[in-house]
């Protein structure tokens, strides 16, 4: 496992963007697993300004989203493609063809769980996974449990998650309480894992899962087993590993 701890958060979305732009230029045809949420917003616009540098293109890479909320409609703006769309994939050259997220709008997920997987088999590894993790110690929305499902499946969200996304929508009823989460299959397969923390609130699960027990209660415990981990973390995030 390789950590590194950033006293700013520009240095950290710089370091966040040449570990995937890395990925993209060292490899033909590069998979990249990608992530929402607050977490990797300034790497995705570091990417962006990189990207209008023309240091990158993008034209031969295949990306697979980690999740989807269910039951909202194509084109929700606090749907996870939405947010892909605002945050990378409208300003830069990946073919659309090329760009995976699962589909949350259908009637039956299950179908749809079977089709994701199908497709993230066809393109073989994923060369490198970025993660975030949630208050609780998921990951993708592999939320603690007594068992980690391997393949992509629909997921019930748990209250502290609806909570901590909250804040995106409307109101708490607005937040929906289903996902289409890759599993944990696709994410420990992955080459390289690159895990993103900040904040003072992420602090201490971070810690735990990094250092603790290995246990399916904070999914995040299993990347100490994956033989190719990158942390990067803000100061606030990395606090307990600095003492
Ligand atoms: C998002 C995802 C989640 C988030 C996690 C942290 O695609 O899979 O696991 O990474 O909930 O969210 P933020 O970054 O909003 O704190």
């Amino acid at each position: 496992m390789n950590i590194h701890i950033f006293d700013s958060q520009e240095k950290l979305n710089e370091a966040g963007a040449r570990i995937i732009i890395g990925t993209v230029q060292m490899k033909q045809r590069a998979v990249l697993g990608l992530a929402t949420g607050s977490t990797p917003t300034g790497i995705y616009e570091e990417i962006v300004r990189e990207y209008n540098r023309g240091l990158v293109s993008f034209s031969k890479t295949t990306t697979f989203n980690l999740d989807e909320y269910v039951g909202l409609p194509i084109g929700h703006p606090e749907s996870y493609r939405v947010y892909m769309q605002q945050h990378l994939f409208n300003f830069i050259d990946l073919p659309p063809d090329q760009i995976h997220i699962p589909n949350g709008s259908l009637e039956d997920t299950s179908v749809e769980c079977k089709r994701y997987d199908e497709r993230l088999a066809e393109s073989g590894q994923i060369d490198l996974q970025l993660l975030g993790i949630g208050h609780n110690g998921h990951i993708g929305f592999n939320e603690p449990n007594h068992a980690l499902l391997r393949e992509t499946h629909t997921v019930t969200l748990r209250e502290e998650t609806r909570q901590a996304n909250a804040r995106y929508f409307k109101s708490m009823d607005d937040v929906p309480t289903q996902a289409i989460t890759m599993g944990m299959g696709a994410i420990m397969k992955a080459k390289t894992i690159m895990l993103v923390v900040r904040g003072a609130d992420k602090a201490e699960i971070v810690h735990k899962a990094l250092t603790g027990l290995i246990t399916t209660e904070i999914p995040a415990s299993l990347l100490q087993t994956h033989p190719s981990l990158v942390v990067l973390m803000d100061a606030e995030a990395g606090r307990l590993f600095q003492s």
